[in-house]
């Protein structure tokens, strides 16, 4: 690995507004980094974190936590803050929220565009695969909401059957957001690549069920 790896992960170690592998927050994010009652919203795989901080800063009564696996990634998306009390970043596995957030803890996800991996044996990596699916049980409250964004038509689809095959409960399903002639405002905001799909001239997908 690079020394300039390196340091990025020495230092991320050190930011206030990145948490790595936070077993010690479990059930406390409200009471011991949010300080309020509000919601709280993850995306999962946030990369930079710009989605995460476009939508702290248009829910100011909400609470963000951006969580990647990258700790490099999360280094800048530190670095772009500034200084916003409801936006923090969670250095960790996907699949290992349950050590970080207790039943019940957060009340929406975003899955923002999230790698395909489009090869099937690679199929349970994908982050709306049964197998988090029912990590997402877990720790989402009941009856709250999680929202996918992709770019990828074979991913969206394989989600539907998923979801389906789950007997979860789909509550909007959009197979073009940006074609459409009046957009929901929250669906607006856009994430970093996909600000470049849409530049390629892709079509985005949007689905959204509860939990
Ligand atoms: C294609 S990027 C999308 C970035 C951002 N959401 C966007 O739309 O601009 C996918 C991100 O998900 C992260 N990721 C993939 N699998 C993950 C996992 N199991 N746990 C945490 N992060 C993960 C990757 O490190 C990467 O930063």
């Amino acid at each position: 690995m690079g020394r300039h790896k390196l340091k990025k992960f020495a230092e991320v170690e050190e930011m206030k507004n990145v948490f790595s592998k936070p077993e010690h927050l479990k059930g406390k994010w409200r009471e011991e980094v949010f300080k309020n009652e509000g919601d709280v919203v993850v995306e999962m795989g946030c990369a930079h974190g710009d989605y995460a901080r476009a939508l702290g800063e248009k829910f100011s009564d909400k609470n963000f936590i951006g969580i990647d696996r990258k700790g490099d990634r999360l280094w800048s998306a530190s670095k772009k803050s500034s200084g916003e009390d409801n936006v923090v970043f969670c250095w960790c596995e996907g699949e290992h929220l349950e050590e970080y957030f207790a039943d019940g803890e957060i009340n929406e996800v975003w899955i923002t565009f999230p790698d395909p991996h489009s090869k099937p044996c690679k199929a349970n990596r994908r982050l709306i695969s049964p197998r988090f699916l029912k990590v997402y049980k877990k720790v989402v409250k009941k009856d709250g909401v999680v929202h996918l964004k992709t770019d990828n038509k074979e991913l969206f689809d394989y989600a539907v059957e998923v979801l389906e095959e789950s007997n979860v409960d789909q509550l909007e399903i959009i197979r073009d957001v940006h074609g459409q002639d009046e957009i929901p405002e929250l669906l607006q905001i856009k994430t970093y690549y996909e600000k470049k799909f849409i530049a390629e001239g892709k079509p985005i997908f949007y689905l959204k069920f509860s939990i």
